[in-house]
């Protein structure tokens, strides 16, 4: 009796404070969360004295004189010198709908253009910056380029203010589908407009592969239109019963996006670029896209004429292939995997025994704040390896939505999902898309020496504080990330 009348009493004082504290902790996370996305000066460089996230292997000292990032250059090519030239501007962009958007746009356009080179070229890209005024780099996602050439803005060098010039070259070992995009306050500088295609054909491109029509298709956001290839309307590929499309599909967004290919049965021939080896043919699997990968669908028209690859997360966005009568719409389909896809190589080069290093990531969530191992960008502690180390890194998604893993500088390999290794084709990537409760092993070798960031491509989440580095013992850098420099490079 006398309990339930304090308690009730207690009622009026009891309910605000609660609130009061709620809304304490919540003002404190947000300044929290800005503190961490706007530091004054950070060295990404220099912070790799704690380990925490090392599991199990020794932490080296490394030697107090380093090489820096900045003389890190890319070698000979052995192919031909292509050079082309960006020039970052803010643009009144009129959409094929006849809307109107202030965008920013490489070349007057976005998607920036097209630009297609040959396995083996010398890339030399000049980027300009017009009017950007926070500055603006490329970043060329998927391509190992030297670490001088990664453009992250404090990191592997300043933002380009307007008016300024800075060039890039690297060699485009490596054929396949890859794009660029800035990387200096990237959530927002994507979503603005500025981003495009790089593709690297391969010097033998019909190997083994019948004749097809290239097309590649990039989706993106921008501002909160989904547009593909820059339109509103979706893309119509002319070609004929019996001809054979490889459809170059890349994720510009920040959401997953899932694919579905009615009319005919299809391969999925590439995945970030690399090819699938002996991929079988699909029917009418949903194909899931995280944000920043690419994935390349070999598709056969049949005698019926007609093939239309749809997306969830752009309905009026199709790509029809051919012409012809309309193929039944698919639902409720079952998802591809990867993980049993394909068939293993012989002899594969799989290295035995026990990795270098061992490190384990918890991409998680704390109330606006995304985490690696409960921490925040600069707060975690960056994974350190050694040029020759092999390393074996697993991931695990805690939670806070997909959360499609990249590494810059590498290409690492899937070796396991939840514990089941994969049966299939070896798969190659750089952008791995984790769905919560997955876990996945990777494995790959240090082999670019650089400083390299390692993030959640939902660009949001990454702005939001899952960011981390990848450092190179005895690598520096003289560029600075903070409010002193203005380089943000994921706000
Ligand atoms: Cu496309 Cu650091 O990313
Ligand atoms: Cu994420």
């Amino acid at each position: 009796m006398t309990r339930k009348r304090s308690a009730k009493r207690l009622l009026p004082i009891g309910i605000p404070l609660l609130l009061a504290l709620l809304v304490g902790l919540t003002v404190s996370v947000y300044f929290w969360q800005i503190r961490l996305q706007k530091p004054s000066e950070i060295n990404m460089g220099d912070h790799r004295h704690h380990s925490a996230a090392a599991v199990g292997a020794g932490m080296h000292e490394h030697a107090a004189s380093g090489v820096a990032c900045e003389s890190l250059v890319a070698g000979e090519a052995s192919g031909a010198t292509r050079e082309f030239d960006l020039t970052a501007a803010r643009t009144e962009l009129r959409l094929d709908n006849g809307k109107t958007l202030e965008a920013w746009t490489f070349n007057g356009i976005s998607p920036g253009p097209e630009l297609r080179v040959n396995e083996g070229d010398r890339v030399v890209v000049t980027l300009r910056n017009e009017d950007i005024e926070d500055g603006v780099t490329l970043h060329w996602h998927g391509i190992n380029v030297p670490c001088s050439q990664d453009g992250v803005a404090g990191v592997t060098q300043d933002a380009v203010k307007p008016g300024e010039s800075f060039t890039y070259a690297f060699v485009a070992a490596a054929p396949g589908t890859y794009w660029y995009h800035s990387h200096q306050m990237s959530s927002i500088q994507a979503k603005k407009g500025l981003l495009g295609s790089i593709i690297v054909e391969p010097r033998n491109p019909f190997g083994l592969a019948p004749k097809a029509t290239e097309v590649a298709a990039l989706y993106q956001r921008l501002e909160s239109a989904v547009l593909l290839n820059g339109s509103t309307r979706g893309l119509k590929v002319s070609v004929g019963p019996g001809e054979t499309v490889r459809l170059r599909l890349t994720n510009g967004d920040n959401e997953t996006m899932n694919f579905s290919v009615e009319g005919a049965p299809f391969q999925v021939v590439a995945m970030d670029g690399h090819d699938m080896h002996e991929p079988g043919l699909l029917d009418g699997e949903i194909v899931p896209l995280g944000a920043g990968q690419r994935y390349d669908l070999l598709v056969r028209l049949p005698d019926s004429g007609k093939v239309v690859v749809r997306n969830d997360a752009a309905d009026n966005l199709p790509i029809t292939l051919g012409s012809g009568s309309e193929p039944a719409r698919m639902e409720g389909l079952k998802t591809f995997s990867f993980v049993d896809y394909g068939a293993p190589v012989p002899n594969d080069p799989l290295p035995p025994g026990e990795p270098d290093r061992r490190y384990e990531l918890r991409l998680g969530q704390l109330l606006f704040v995304s985490t690696i191992n409960g921490r925040s960008f600069h707060e975690i502690p960056p994974m350190t390896v050694k040029e020759g180390e092999t390393a074996r890194i697993t991931l695990v998604n805690e939670g806070g939505g997909d959360h499609p893993f990249h590494f810059h500088g590498h290409t690492f390999r899937v070796l396991s999902k939840n514990g089941n290794p994969l049966t299939g084709s070896p798969v190659y990537l750089d952008t791995l898309l984790t769905k919560k409760g997955e876990i996945y092993e990777i494995f790959l070798v240090a082999d670019n020496p650089g400083l390299w960031m390692v993030h959640c491509h939902n660009l949001e989440h990454a702005s939001m504080g899952m960011s981390m580095m990848l450092n190179y013992e005895g690598i520096t850098t003289s560029y600075r990330v903070g409010t002193k420099s203005g380089n943000l490079p994921d706000l």
